[in-house]
């Protein structure tokens, strides 16, 4: 799997630290949840019981007894969504205007809900070593993020890791992995590329408006847990997605 670039390494600057750090225990909490599962969902019972048993489960490990609660299946992930409407591309030439900071610090948190929808650690299973995940594509959205008074219209993926420039996933769903060879890609438009410039410099987001339309360009970073697959180092870009709102009155 393609590594992140060390060109971009940059110290994070602003709200990006604290974000990062917020993301790693989230993804922590959920990740940890895959461990019990897999553990007790494919395990033969009487093994289960040996291991429970076993001396350094339990507290230790923070893996708990299994309950009936614990051993219940997950809860179902929807299918991807559809892209709620469509694409918004910004040509050369024609300014956009500014969004306030709190609005801006409304969009990092919709975009930290969205990633980590994306990045699925309920389903990461136990990730042992970068080979043994070979074929492993479970990223994905499962549901369209929800913003209060905006409406998402739009999420695209910015790819930095496979194409020797950034391009962004053309799909008629949010992104998924799964399928991102078959889709088509385009150049980043003009705001896109302000925002990757904003976050590889180590801005956690950049955000913009024309008309009623507000865009946003959210970092995805690697914490902790997405170096044992992703290699790098902590901090690296993976990628960013590309947002698009309307004022949540309006029509698609
Ligand atoms: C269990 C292994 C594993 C873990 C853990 C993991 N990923 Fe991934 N990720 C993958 C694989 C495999 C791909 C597909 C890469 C490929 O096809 O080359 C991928 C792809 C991606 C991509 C798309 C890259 C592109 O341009 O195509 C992003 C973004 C990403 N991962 C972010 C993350 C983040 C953020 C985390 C941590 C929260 C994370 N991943 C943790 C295995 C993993």
């Amino acid at each position: 799997m393609a590594e992140p670039s060390g060109t971009f390494r940059r110290p994070l600057i602003g709200t990006t630290a604290e974000q990062l750090d917020g993301f790693e225990q989230a993804v922590q909490s959920e990740a940890g949840v895959t461990l019990r599962e897999y553990l007790l969902g494919r395990l033969h019972e009487d093994t289960v019981e040996a291991f429970v048993n076993s001396p350094g489960f339990g507290v230790a490990r923070g893996v708990g007894f299994p309950t009936e609660e614990r051993l219940k299946p997950r809860l179902e992930r929807g299918d991807t969504p559809v892209q709620p409407g469509p694409p918004v591309i910004w040509g050369y030439g024609e300014p956009f205007g500014t969004v306030p900071d709190t609005d801006q610090k409304r969009l990092a948190g919709l975009h930290a809900s969205g990633l980590l929808d994306f990045v699925n650690a309920r389903e990461w299973g136990y990730v042992q070593s970068r080979s043994r995940v070979a074929g492993f594509l479970s990223h994905r959205f499962s549901r369209v993020p929800e913003i209060e008074t905006w409406r998402v219209q739009r999420i695209e993926l910015v790819g930095l890791l496979k194409h020797p420039e950034p391009v962004v996933y053309v799909s008629d769903r949010l992104p998924a992995m799964i399928e991102l060879p078959s889709v088509p890609t385009r150049p980043l438009d003009t705001f896109e590329e302000a925002g990757l410039g904003a976050v590889r410099r180590g801005e956690d987001g950049f955000a913009a408006r024309r008309g009623d339309v507000i865009r946003f360009v959210g970092g995805i970073r690697s914490a902790r847990q997405c170096v044992e697959c992703h290699g790098g180092e902590r901090g690296d870009l993976l990628g960013a997605f590309s947002y698009a709102l309307l004022p949540a009155r309006t029509r698609p």
